[in-house]
């Protein structure tokens, strides 16, 4: 049974193609947004794959990201990871943006980790921050599960605990083990791509949002769905749009992403090790 809408393709061939690529058969995955992605330098890689090569995922376009499967072994643990995603306001449908998602839930994955880059509104967090997502408020004005219902999935999806407690905890112990400022909070996101007015900074602050991104809300909604654990990461690049003097650039995102890789890679092998003893 099909249970990508609308599209030609079927996450389960694609998720039955990929079993072929690798006897590994990892239940941990990861998305590897702006700033994480050098958590691959600490992989024994047992096979990488493009996205081009996978039927049904897009191909990745914006700077900072490349479009890789990988799978292998990270803090001994075997995981899959994919490296760089597609954005909302890059002009694809939710459903496209997460068909990656549903593969990994096919594939075998019971737990997946999100990672983005956001800008902090909460006034105690400081660039270079890391926050683990505790919930999130959707302002991207679209659904990822808006369209035809699915077989075999439910319906109306319980997003009460989005974001796993004890894998929040893992997170939490990753960061003090490699003492990395990390905070928990909500994250909002919006279509972008532009950023936020200082209004609307404010006016999300006074709604209960820590931090404002682009991303992540679509695939965590998709991966409660389908049943898997979620957690959620973000590296605070920059304080929102009017909280500090210099205007927000998408350079100055990257910049602090680079700022922070090698710490990052560091917690992200750490939560790794940690999840292996849970
Ligand atoms: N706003 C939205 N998305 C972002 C930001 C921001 O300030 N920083 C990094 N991603």
């Amino acid at each position: 049974m099909s249970n990508t809408r609308n599209t030609e393709f079927n996450s389960k061939q694609t998720a039955t193609y990929l079993k072929r690529q690798t006897s590994l058969r990892p239940q941990l995955a990861m998305v590897l947004g702006s700033g994480f992605q050098a958590a691959l330098s600490h992989i024994e890689v047992d096979v990488e794959i493009p996205y081009g090569k996978l039927p049904g995922f897009l191909s990745v376009g914006v700077s900072g990201h490349v479009g890789r499967l990988v799978v292998g072994k990270l803090g001994g643990v075997p995981v899959l990871i994919l490296k760089g995603r597609t954005h909302f306001y890059e002009g694809h449908e939710m459903e496209q943006l997460t068909f990656p998602v549903r593969v990994l839930a096919d594939f075998g994955i019971r737990n997946l980790l999100l990672t983005n880059a956001a800008g902090g509104i909460n006034k105690k967090f400081r660039p270079g921050d890391l926050m683990v997502l505790t919930d999130h408020i959707n302002l991207m004005g679209s659904n990822p599960l808006r369209g035809p219902g699915l077989f075999g999935v439910p319906r109306f999806v319980d997003l009460t605990d989005v974001y796993d407690e004890r894998l929040r905890g893992l997170l939490l112990q990753a960061g003090k083990k490699i003492k990395l400022r990390t905070q928990s909070g909500v994250y909002l996101a919006v279509a972008g791509p532009s950023y936020e007015t200082p209004a609307e900074i404010r006016a999300y602050g006074r709604l209960g949002a820590d931090a404002v991104g682009m991303s992540t809300v679509p695939e965590a909604i998709v991966a409660r769905q389908c049943g898997l654990k979620v957690a959620g990461l973000s590296c605070i690049t920059n304080l929102g749009a009017g909280m500090s003097k210099t205007p927000l650039s998408h350079q100055e995102v990257l910049a602090m992403a680079e700022q922070q890789k090698a710490k990052i890679a560091e917690f992200i092998k750490a939560f790794c090790e940690l999840y292996a003893k849970s």
